[in-house]
This record gives C-alpha cells, structure tokens and sequence, in this order.
C-alpha cells in the first residue's frame, strides 16, 4: 500500500526532521516500497486524510511531530503510524514528566528541580550542586541547552531556556561518558541494539557536534565490560516499557565517572535518521542496514 513520510514540521528540529525524512523516504524507495513525502507544516490535515496513506512512517523531531498531537490526528484518521502513541509520546516529549515516570520506577535519573518564571533559581535545592544544565523540557537536539558553572550565568540560560518552555529544567551535572541506546519492538519483545558511546571535541556534544562536524568520535559497541553493558541495555529497556513506548526509540544515558553508575537522561520517540544519527549506527552494528532498519521500523506502524 501507500507509505507516508512525514517529515519537516514546524519545530525547532525542522531541519533535522529533513535531513531524516529525505534518508528514510530514499531507504523505503529503493526498497521498492510506494512512499511519498508529506510535511504537515505545509499541508493541511484534510491533505492528508485525502493522501489515503495505508501507513505513515514519522520522521518528525519535536513538538508537532513527536509529541503525540499528531499521533493524535492519525489515531482520528485511522491510519497507522510507526512509533509510540499519544501517551507515551506526549510524556517522552516533557522530559520532567519522562524523570517522574522513571523516578516511580526506581530507574536512575539525575537530580532536577522544575523553574518557573516566579521561583527561578530560589527552587533550586542546594544538593544539585554546580554545574548544572538548564534545558526546555520540550526540546530535541540540545536546543535551549546551558551548563551553568556558577549562579551568575542563571539568569541567561534561564532566559535561553524559557524561549521554548513556559517552566525550565534545572539538572545536577553528571560528569561522565555520554552513552546512548536505542531500543526496537514492542512489550516483552523489546530489546536494545548495542550501546554507543559518544565522544564529542571538548565533552561538548551539541548541534552543531551532532549534526555538521565530523570531529565527534562514536564508539559502537561501546567499550564497556559486559556485565555493565548488559546492566545498561536492561535499563534502556525498562525504561522504554515504563512510559510504554512502541516500535522504536534511542535513550540518551550518562556513565558516571566516579562510579560507573549509569543515568538516564531522556527518551527520543522519534530519533535523528540523518546521515550523522545514532540508531542507524547502531543497527549497522548487527549488521542491519539503513535500509533494513526503515523496513524494519515501518512493519511496526499501527494504531
Ligand atoms: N531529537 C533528535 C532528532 C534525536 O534525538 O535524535
Ligand atoms: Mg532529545
């Protein structure tokens, strides 16, 4: 039948959601599968119902895409969709209510206090310590991202932060090696591919280092012993189950230095597939190819 791919959207990932869709459309297409582009920032809802797509593939980031209001749209349209639902799509998009669900799970998550525009840094418990980081709740990519090394620099990056969200996550610094999972399937079925480990020019593994340098070094599988390894992929998973996510997602983990205790730090419901990405690294890890991971993907579309 006919294939959808929705990508572009109107978030601050837009031009990551690009460079994603324009990967997965060519990857389904040379798989000899109908597909056709669809960006719901230029076409209206009535456009794609008349598309009578008989799935969607999401390759949107970000609000409007991954944040289940168009999980919701598709759900009223009757047309299967990869990824996970409305719920578990909206909680993984807030990355407070994603600390409170893994919190109730026992699963480890750094410490963080909620700002807002009236407590700002007065709501931060002395226990977070300094560094902290500042992000949007609601943001992919590192957008809005500050490391505060000391209370002066509060009031900018708070300011950075709340140009994307009304309230403002304030998190304890967690020195370490920056690991990320990515995690297929549904239920009991869900499994982790091997972990990756991210080492980025000066531990600094933002926009532009995730998307248009080629500085970023990434190790996959990552040099872990196996017994943390499997520790670690374990998490992922229980993680992903605790927010009842479906058909793929990558957690983005930090290894504390001094302990090797591993944090979660958030789950992407709808992860980077552009050319730099990290669940197709992963997957080519096992041999899977770019290819094979859309087809992959796209046979777990559904309401
Ligand atoms: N938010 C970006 C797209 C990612 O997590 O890959
Ligand atoms: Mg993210």
């Amino acid at each position: 039948g006919k294939v959808g791919v929705l990508f572009g959207g109107r978030s601050a990932e837009r031009d990551v959601s690009v460079m994603s869709g324009n990967g997965v459309l060519a990857a389904l297409k040379s798989k000899g599968v109908d597909a056709y582009a669809f960006d719901p920032a230029e076409r209206s809802i009535a456009e794609l119902a008349a598309e009578k797509f008989d799935r969607v593939f999401i390759a949107l980031h970000g609000r409007y895409g991954e944040d289940g209001s168009l999980q919701g749209v598709l759900e009223q349209l009757n047309i299967p969709y990869t990824g996970s639902g409305v719920m578990a799509s909206a909680i993984a998009m807030d990355k407070i209510f994603t600390k409170r669900i893994w919190q109730t799970h026992g699963l480890s998550t750094p410490k963080y206090a909620v700002l807002t525009p009236q407590t700002q840094l007065r709501t931060v418990p002395d226990d977070l310590g300094l560094p902290l980081i500042i992000k949007p709740p609601h943001e992919g990519s590192t957008i809005g991202i500050s490391k505060v090394r000391g209370y002066s620099e509060m009031s900018e990056a708070y300011a950075l932060a709340a140009q994307f969200d009304d309230v403002v996550l304030a998190e304890e610094f967690i020195e370490g090696r920056e690991l990320t999972v990515a995690v297929l399937g549904q239920g009991e079925q869900a499994y982790a591919l091997p972990i990756i480990e991210i080492v980025a020019p000066d531990g600094n593994y933002d926009y532009q280092n995730k998307y248009f340098t080629d500085d970023t070094r990434y190790l996959c599988p990552a040099s872990l012993d196996p017994v943390l390894t499997q520790q670690i992929q374990e998490m992922a998973v229980d993680a992903y189950r605790a927010l009842d996510c479906e058909g793929w997602a990558r957690l983005d983990v930090l290894l504390r230095k001094s302990d090797n205790r591993p944090f979660l730090l958030e789950i992407n419901t709808s992860p980077g597939m552009t050319g730099h990405s990290l669940v197709p690294m992963a997957a080519k890890a096992t041999g899977m190819s770019y290819e094979d991971l859309c087809m992959e993907i796209l046979k777990t579309a559904r309401l």
